[in-house]
């Protein structure tokens, strides 16, 4: 319908007329950004603690923060006329123009926090500079700053009453005190990695929820938050490579948590959330530990502030990167690097974390492989003992593999002078260790100086074909069969396999069909010739219809070989095939867990034995 002046009238364009927001509520609808639960309050109030270079933090909640959030530093403190100021949009003391982002060293730049949870609680800031009068500044939900004369000591208290009574929309989006204050514990967790020197301190009522005393190191607050039992598996990483360095500590594989709570991956200083680099953390831990299992983790990446974009989010907390993918890869081996024993590579030097049998396999399948080249499988079967050069490099290795447990001692020997070694592997050279002999057709024990170890023989010679399989240095060769396995298998499945020819060929499984339901294998990786062919054709026929292609189908199909290609529980061992797997698990590079995170074996101490049978 058209006017008289041949309009369309405002009712059928659906257009309203436009309002230019009164500054009070545009402040309140941008405040969504930057705050949107209590502990987004927490973090941003805390990051200006810590600009102002505070040695400790207090944060004392009301309802997991919901009724109430103080913070409280001993920092540099404002000026009267800094205090203000400080509530009002853009006002920030951090930097002056657009390009001082580019190499912004503080937490805070954009000048928006507190004036966005002003506008949405009943806010009050007191402050001192540590001279002269105090100062308060309280707003409510947004109103102008009363300003008045108070007593403080140097440094700054912000309380944050009734976030969002204003905004009932957001406040209904809250969850309950406990999720809120979980959020709370677990960003402040965050803070305090990626801050050790500085005291951190959370209580509600009487309750404290973290307590954590300023540190000299890392390692010392990571033992703080993990307890000193799981700061034993973490291994220090320290890299560098072209424009990053990334340190700090990582698990060991056999310590994994069910969330990425204790992952913390900072930049520049600055605990982020990049999706990017905790795929780094993801890929350094490939074939090592369960799906939805995440070791923790503390790193920090260096990069010259220019090729990082801290301003891509409200929050600040996504981080963009020139060289986004150089930059997951350098955690990636950063954090591999600290975790493999691997006397060739030391911690620092570059790796690529790529495999190259991996790159192999997906830069488009290849005919089937015959010409895998060196060492064959026969090195590391339980059936032949590894070469003598082995020793050697097992000495080297096992040598290395407590360094970094020398190194974390000789940095802090108290209170954490019992950092097990090795986390849990016998630590004794390859030649001090005696197998005692075979417990039950499935357990190895080993004896060494002091201790008598139980290994599982099927998880430890699962773990040393795997690594082998992996390994881009020496892979494995496949071994034509004297006389083919004939798989029997469902129609639909000889059907999956007879089309999946070309990918099972670059696992090594030469394979034809022979007739409908049948297929006859013609050769297979040499780990696996004299084992379970037909079931390990079949678990990896199970992996390609079950998984995409891709690095997670690939460590699925290898993990398969692996496990049949393994000595089974209720094999029976002879003396010279146990010491031969025995040294070929502890010469991989991640002999601590199998390939889904399981134990492989477990110590007990001499003082025990000795005790248990009343010899004090
Ligand atoms: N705890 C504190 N101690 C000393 N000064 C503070 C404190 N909190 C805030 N300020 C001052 O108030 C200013 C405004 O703080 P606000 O958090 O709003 O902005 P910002 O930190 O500069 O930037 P961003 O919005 O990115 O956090 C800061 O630049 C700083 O000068
Ligand atoms: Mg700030």
């Amino acid at each position: 319908m058209y006017n008289a002046l041949g309009f369309m009238t405002e009712k059928e364009t659906g257009r309203r007329s436009i309002n230019v927001l009164d500054p009070r509520v545009a402040q309140q609808v941008a405040a969504g950004e930057v705050v949107d639960r209590p502990a987004s309050v927490v973090k941003e109030l805390v990051e200006n603690a810590l600009d102002a270079g505070t040695s400790r933090i207090e944060v004392e909640l009301g309802d997991g923060g919901t009724s109430r959030i103080l913070v409280r530093d001993d920092g540099s403190g404002m000026t009267r006329e800094n205090a203000g100021l400080c509530v009002l949009r853009h006002a920030t003391s951090k930097i002056r123009n657009v390009q001082d982002i580019e190499a912004v060293m503080t937490l805070g730049f954009r000048g928006e926090a507190l004036p966005s949870i002003a506008s949405v609680s009943s806010f009050s800031l007191t402050t001192s500079t540590g001279e002269g009068a105090a100062t308060k500044v309280a707003v409510e939900g947004g109103a102008d700053a009363e300003v008045s004369a108070a007593s403080h000591p140097k440094g700054t208290t912000v309380l944050v009453d009734r976030l969002f009574y204003n905004v009932p929309a957001r406040r209904a989006f809250l969850k309950g005190a406990r999720a809120e204050r979980a959020a709370i514990v677990e960003v402040l967790t965050h803070l305090a990695i990626a801050h050790p020197r500085v005291a951190f301190r959370l209580t509600e009522g009487s309750r404290d929820y973290l307590s954590l005393p300023g540190t000299k190191d890392l390692l010392e607050r990571l033992a703080q938050i993990l307890g000193i039992g799981k700061a034993r598996a973490l291994r220090k990483v320290e890299y560098e490579s072209g424009p990053f360095g990334v340190s700090g500590y990582a698990a060991l594989p056999s310590l994994t948590e069910g969330s990425r709570a204790n992952q913390t991956i900072s930049v520049n200083g600055r605990f982020v959330r990049a999706e990017s680099l905790q795929r780094g953390l993801d890929d350094a831990y490939r074939a090592t530990i369960p799906s939805g299992r995440y070791p923790p983790v503390a790193v920090e990446i260096t990069a010259d502030p220019r090729r990082v974009d801290v301003n891509v989010h409200p929050t600040k907390q996504v981080v963009r990167f020139s060289e986004e993918r150089a930059a997951r890869e350098a955690v990636a081996a950063a954090v591999r690097g600290a975790i493999e024993w691997r006397p060739s590579a030391p911690p620092s030097s570059p790796r690529v974390p790529e495999r190259t049998f991996t790159q192999d396999r997906f830069s488009g399948y290849s005919p089937p492989r015959t010409d895998y080249p060196s060492r064959s499988a026969e090195d590391f079967s339980p059936h032949n003992a590894p070469p003598a050069q082995g020793l050697q490099e097992a000495r080297e290795r096992l040598s290395e593999a407590s360094a970094p447990l020398e190194q974390s001692l000789a940095e802090k020997p108290e209170p954490y002078g019992d950092f097990p070694e090795r986390g849990g592997l016998p630590k004794a050279l390859p030649e001090e260790l005696r197998v005692i002999g075979q417990l039950a057709a499935g357990y190895i024990l080993v004896e060494e100086p002091g201790s008598l170890w139980v290994v599982d023989q099927h998880v430890a010679h699962e773990r040393a074909i795997l690594d082998r399989l992996n390994d881009s240095d020496s892979p494995a060769t496949v071994q034509s069969l004297l006389v083919p396995e004939v798989v029997d298998l469902p129609p639909a499945e000889a059907e999956l396999a007879a089309a999946s020819l070309e990918e099972l060929s670059v696992y090594g499984f030469e394979a034809e069909p022979f007739g409908p339901r049948l297929v006859r294998v013609t050769a297979v990786i040499s780990t696996l010739a004299d084992r379970d062919i037909a079931g390990a054709f079949k678990d990896a026929l199970l992996a390609i219809s079950g998984t995409e292609p891709g690095h997670r189908r690939e460590d699925h199909i290898l993990a398969t070989i692996a496990c049949h290609s393994a000595v089974k529980m209720g094999d029976r061992l002879s003396q010279q095939e146990m010491e031969a797997l025995i040294k070929s698990w502890l010469t991989s590079r991640l002999p601590a867990t199998c390939p889904h995170g399981r134990s492989i074996c477990y110590r007990i101490g001499m003082n025990e034995v000795a005790r248990k049978l009343d010899r004090h």
